[in-house]
C-alpha cells in the first residue's frame, strides 16, 4: 500500500478541532474508559485483518469495477468530522457541516454552469446515486402524474425499479451499436405522446457510453418532456471536454439545459461512500418536498437540507470530505483534478489502441471505435460466441491470478464484426466480454504493467 498520509494528517486537524472546543469542561468518554485498549487494539487487529478479504481497490492494478479510493484530504476531513458526527438534516444536528454541503453543491452547480445569478437551482448531497436519481424522478413524476419515464437499454438498472417504486410507468429505448440511446427509437415512443421524462446518460455504466443530450434537446423542443441526467458516472467529464471527441462533447456542452442532474461524488469525485448529489435547474420544484418536522428546524430561519430532501438523517460528513476536496482541487477546467480524469481517459484510449492493434490474435474490440470516456471493453477473439464467452471468463481468472483485477460484461454480440460460424453470420444476443474501468489517475503510468499481465494471460489461455 502506498505511504498513507492520513494519520499524520488527522493527528494535527484533530489538535485544530480540539482547541475549538477547549473552553468546555474535560470529561472522560463513558464506553472508552469502560473498555481497555489493549481489547480495542486487538479488535482492531482482527478488522484490519478482515479487511484483507477484499480486492485491492487502491492499486493500479486493480482496473475492474467503478472503484477508486477516496482523497486523502476526503478521508481526514471524514475522520475528523467523526469526532462531531454530525446530521446534516437541520442546521440543529450539523451548522457548519450544513453550510459547506451547500458551498460544496455550489461548486457542481458551476460545473455545469448553473450558478451563474442566485438561486438558479437547487440542489443537495443524498447517499448514494440511486436516491439521487429517485428524488429526481419523484420530482419527474410530480411534475406530469401518469406519463411514462423513458431510458435506454444501457440505463443504470435502477431507473427501472425507482420508477416501480414511484408508480410511474417505465420504458426502455433501443440503443445503437455505441451504446447510445437510439434517437429513431426515442422518436417513436414520443410520437406516443405519453412519455413525461427522459432519462439521458452520460456514461453508461457497462461502458461510459454518452447518449447524445444535445440531440435529445432537439426533440423535446418538438414533442416537449422533462430531461433527467443521470452523470452519476460521467458527470465530471463536463470538465475535460478537450480529451472527448465531438459526440461526447457536443453532449456534455448542453447539460446546461436539462431540468435535473445526478452525480456521484463518490465515483469519480474522489469521496467516501455515502456521497450522491442531486440538482434541479429550477429551484421552485422545492415546493414538493414541503413539509413540516415538529422535531426539528428550530435552531435557524434559513434553509434546513432536510426541508429540501427525501432523506431525513444524512451524513453531514460526507459533506465536509467533499467541501474539502473542493477546496484543495477546485473543480475547474485545467486543473489537478480535471487532470486526474484525463489521465485516466487516456489510460482508456491507450489500451484500446492497443486491443485494435493486436489485430485479431487475441481479441476484437467494438466495431464503433474508441470508448468515450475511460471505459474499456472488448471481446475475445473465438470461433464461437459461446467460446468467446468461456475464454473471456478464463482469461478474466488468470489476470487475477497475476494480480490484474478486470471485470466482465453481458453486450450485444452485433457491437462486434460479424464472424462466420458454420457458414452463418451470427449476431444475435449477447457475448461475455472483458471490461477496465481505467478511473485511477495512476492507470495511465500503469498500462504497460497492466497489458503484459493481460497479454500472458491470453498466452496461457489461449497460446501463443
Ligand atoms: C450511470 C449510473 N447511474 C446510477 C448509478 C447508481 O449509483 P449508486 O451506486 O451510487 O447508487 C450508477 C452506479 O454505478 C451508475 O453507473
Amino acid at each position: 500500500m502506498p505511504r498513507d498520509l492520513v494519520p499524520g494528517l488527522l493527528a494535527r486537524a484533530t489538535e485544530v478541532l480540539e482547541a475549538e472546543f477547549g473552553a468546555l469542561p474535560a470529561f472522560e468518554a463513558a464506553l472508552e474508559s469502560a473498555v481497555d485498549s489493549a481489547a480495542m487494539t486487538r479488535v482492531l487487529d482482527a478488522t484490519a485483518q478482515r479487511l484483507g478479504d477484499n480486492y485491492p481497490y487502491f492499486h493500479p492494478l486493480y482496473a475492474g469495477q467503478m472503484l477508486k479510493p477516496p482523497h486523502p484530504v476526503a478521508r481526514t476531513a471524514y475522520a475528523l468530522a467523526m469526532t462531531i458526527n454530525p446530521n446534516n438534516h437541520a442546521r440543529d444536528g450539523g451548522r457548519a457541516s450544513s453550510q459547506m454541503e451547500i458551498e460544496a453543491v455550489d461548486g457542481i452547480a458551476r460545473m455545469f454552469g448553473w450558478a451563474e445569478g442566485a438561486g438558479s437551482y437547487l440542489g443537495h448531497l443524498t447517499s448514494s446515486g440511486t436516491l439521487a436519481n429517485l428524488e429526481a424522478l419523484w420530482i419527474a413524476g410530480q411534475l406530469a402524474p401518469g406519463k411514462r419515464v423513458v431510458g435506454s437499454e444501457q440505463a443504470h438498472y435502477t431507473h427501472r425499479r425507482i420508477s416501480a417504486v414511484l408508480k410511474l410507468e417505465y420504458a426502455a429505448i433501443a440503443i445503437d451499436d455505441s451504446g447510445r440511446m437510439n434517437m429513431n427509437a426515442l422518436e417513436t415512443e414520443l410520437q406516443k405522446g405519453d412519455v413525461g421524462t427522459v432519462v439521458v446518460t452520460l456514461g453508461t455504466t457497462a461502458t461510459g457510453a454518452v447518449d447524445p443530450l444535445h440531440e435529445v434537446l432537439a426533440l423535446k423542443q418538438r414533442y416537449g418532456f422533462r430531461v433527467h441526467v443521470d452523470g452519476a458516472y460521467g458527470g465530471y467529464f463536463r470538465l475535460i471536454p478537450e480529451a472527448l471527441a465531438e459526440p461526447a462533447r457536443q453532449a456534455y456542452s448542453a447539460i446546461i439545459e436539462a431540468d435535473s442532474i445526478v452525480i456521484d461524488p463518490h465515483k469519480h469525485g474522489l469521496q467516501p461512500y455515502g456521497c450522491g448529489c442531486v440538482l434541479f435547474h429550477d429551484p421552485g420544484v422545492g415546493r414538493f418536498y414541503k413539509h413540516d418536522s415538529p422535531y426539528t428546524y428550530f435552531t435557524s430561519k434559513e434553509l434546513h437540507l432536510g426541508e429540501i430532501s427525501l432523506e431525513c438523517s444524512r451524513a453531514g460528513a460526507a459533506a465536509v470530505a467533499l467541501w474539502a476536496t473542493q477546496r484543495l482541487l477546485p473543480l475547474t477546467p485545467g486543473g489537478e483534478f480535471a487532470r486526474g480524469l484525463a489521465y485516466g481517459r487516456a489510460a482508456a484510449l491507450e489500451l484500446d489502441r492497443r486491443l485494435r492493434l493486436d489485430g485479431g490474435r487475441y481479441f476484437q474490440a467494438p466495431a464503433a471505435g474508441a470508448p468515450e470516456l475511460d471505459i474499456v471493453v472488448w471481446k475475445v477473439n473465438a470461433e464461437a460466441p459461446g467460446r468467446a464467452s468461456e475464454l473471456a471468463q478464463k482469461i478474466f481468472a488468470a489476470c487475477a491470478a497475476r494480480d490484474l483485477h478486470l471485470a466482465l460484461v453481458e453486450l450485444p454480440l452485433r457491437w462486434f464484426e460479424p464472424q462466420k460460424v458454420n457458414g452463418i453470420k451470427d449476431s444475435t444476443g449477447t457475448v461475455t466480454c472483458l471490461r477496465s474501468v481505467l478511473m485511477k489517475p495512476e492507470h495511465e503510468a500503469w498500462l504497460d504493467r497492466i497489458w503484459q499481465r493481460l497479454t500472458a494471460a491470453c498466452a496461457e489461455v489461449i497460446g501463443e
